[in-house]
């Protein structure tokens, strides 16, 4: 009995020493402590002993038990550690490879436009102001003079929050906030998006965007407004280009006007774009109403000022040549790379 413990200890203990991997360690295992093993057979013989010399030998077997679980845990450990070695060294990343390449964005042509607008005004000294979509009733419609039931309602019709919060249908609540919060000298343009419940087709939008500009010091007349916007027109479109005022109507201003830029398509020789006229209409002008600078709190018999609110859309599409508004909100790629 002694004498095959020991034989089964020495060989265990060779066989751990050779052993590469858990798999084969794990043969070893079930080879002498498995319910086959030879240790667990030892033990089950020890029956056959006679009764004085089994607790002693019983003592010996688990001794050897005990050592041999204990080298195995061991190896095993070492063998683990080995195996995760390996494992990391197998699956190491270079990071020094380059990476996937990405297709570099680029701006929505639509901004690419704003920005120029925006840089035009900013070299002629204006300041940008931002202000909610979401809008009262007060700055949207009340203030710029059109009071609730008035007609010319009818022409910007929206979505309601509710009775006096509506979605802004331009842009001019915000000249409406600022005058209610500063004295003048004022010089801003307020770009943003705003909405009008209109079908959508080839030239109109649900959602869409303008840029609203506003002056106001003392001595502002028509002639700033003409020579403000003849400047944007040269700068945006080039030389050659002109301006054209139609006289319009807007509550929120006295005179207005309808403002053409020559077509930048055929340079007014007529064509498509400009169904054969030559003209391409633009923007909504005029002087401040005295009324809105009064309810407003800005003394109208002291200053005056000019307004004028152009939607982007509209600009890009003239810049661009683009002939339909709706490719602006599609979205597709091959339209959009084109404007680096
Ligand atoms: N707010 C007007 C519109 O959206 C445009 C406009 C702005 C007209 C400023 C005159 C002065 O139709």
């Amino acid at each position: 009995m002694e004498s095959k413990l020991r034989e089964i200890r020495e060989r265990v203990l060779g066989e751990l020493a050779k052993a590469e991997s858990s798999a084969a360690l794990e043969q070893i295992r079930v080879g002498v402590l498995g319910k086959k093993g030879e240790l667990t057979a030892l033990l089950r013989g020890m029956g056959k002993l006679p009764p004085e010399e089994r607790p002693k030998a019983g003592q010996r077997v688990n001794e050897v038990r005990a050592e041999l679980e204990g080298a195995l845990e061991a190896k095993g450990e070492e063998i683990k550690a080995r195996e995760k070695a390996a494992r990391l060294e197998a699956e190491a990343v270079d990071v020094t490879l380059p990476g996937p390449a990405r297709g570099a964005g680029s701006l929505h042509p639509m901004n690419i436009a704003l920005e120029r607008m925006i840089d035009i005004f900013v070299g002629m000294g204006y300041e940008v102001v931002e202000g909610p979509e979401v809008e009262y009733d007060h700055y949207n419609f009340e203030l710029l003079n059109l009071p609730k039931n008035h007609p010319a309602r009818d022409a910007q019709d929206t979505f309601y929050i509710d009775d006096n919060i509506v979605l802004r249908t331009h842009t001019s609540p915000v000249q409406a906030r600022i005058m209610t919060t500063r004295k003048p000298p004022i010089r801003i343009v307020c770009p943003g998006r705003v909405y009008r419940a209109d079908e959508a087709d080839a030239t109109h939008s649900p959602v869409f965007h303008q840029m609203e500009g506003l002056v106001i010091d003392e001595n502002i007349t028509m002639g700033d407004l003409k020579g403000t916007l003849d400047e944007f027109a040269r700068q945006m479109y080039g030389e050659g280009i002109r301006t054209r005022f139609r006289p319009s109507f807007f509550p929120f201003t006295e005179p207005s006007a309808e403002v053409d830029l020559t077509c930048a398509n055929c340079h007014g020789e007529g064509c498509r774009m400009c169904k054969g006229t030559g003209w391409i209409e633009v923007l909504g002008a005029g002087m401040v109403n005295p009324k809105v600078l009064d309810m407003c709190g800005i003394d109208s018999k002291k200053y005056s000022g000019f307004a004028f609110g152009m939607g982007v859309e509209r600009i890009a599409l003239l810049k661009y040549n683009i002939p339909n508004l709706r490719y602006l909100y599609e979205n597709d790629l091959r339209f959009l790379t084109q404007y680096r």
